[in-house]
């Protein structure tokens, strides 16, 4: 599974984190920035994340910011992605096995590290169940 991951400055500490937990548990990660914690703009690494994850050429995004909310906003505007915003083990896990989730975007500012790199292990292990969830995520694009 290729993960792309990005962040603006109020997720740039925990992008930092996440990825490494992600490479030193042998996942495909690549990280589209931001580099530093210099302020700049959410939706650029949205935008970014949204397209590679909309176009197939990554499977799963994860986006970081300081509460997640401008990241989901912005990534949910490219069809085919389903971003969530999720700070607990069981929405994330929830979002995959009925939505499909395929963008998962976390606050910085909002959950401590160790839950957030939990969420985020659910979130890649568990599988989207398919069936009657797949005819409804079928009607969420017009
Ligand atoms: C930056 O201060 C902050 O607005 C941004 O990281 C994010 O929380 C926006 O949704």
């Amino acid at each position: 599974m290729k993960i792309a991951i990005a962040s603006d400055h109020g997720g740039f500490e925990l992008k930092n984190k996440i990825y490494k937990y992600l490479s030193d548990n042998n996942y495909t990660v690549e990280d589209f920035g931001t580099y530093n914690d210099e302020s700049c703009d959410y939706p650029i690494y949205a935008k970014k994340v949204a397209k590679l994850v909309q176009e197939g050429n990554f499977e799963r995004g994860i986006l970081i910011c300081g509460t997640g909310l401008g990241m989901q906003i912005t990534a949910n505007r490219f069809k085919k992605v389903r971003a969530v915003c999720v700070s607990d083990c069981y929405s994330a896990k929830m979002s995959r096995l009925h939505n499909n989730s395929n963008i998962l975007t976390l606050g910085q500012r909002v959950i401590g590290f160790g839950l957030a790199l939990d969420i985020v292990q659910t979130w890649l292990d568990t599988k989207f169940e398919g069936e009657r969830h797949q005819k409804r995520i079928d009607m969420i694009d017009v």
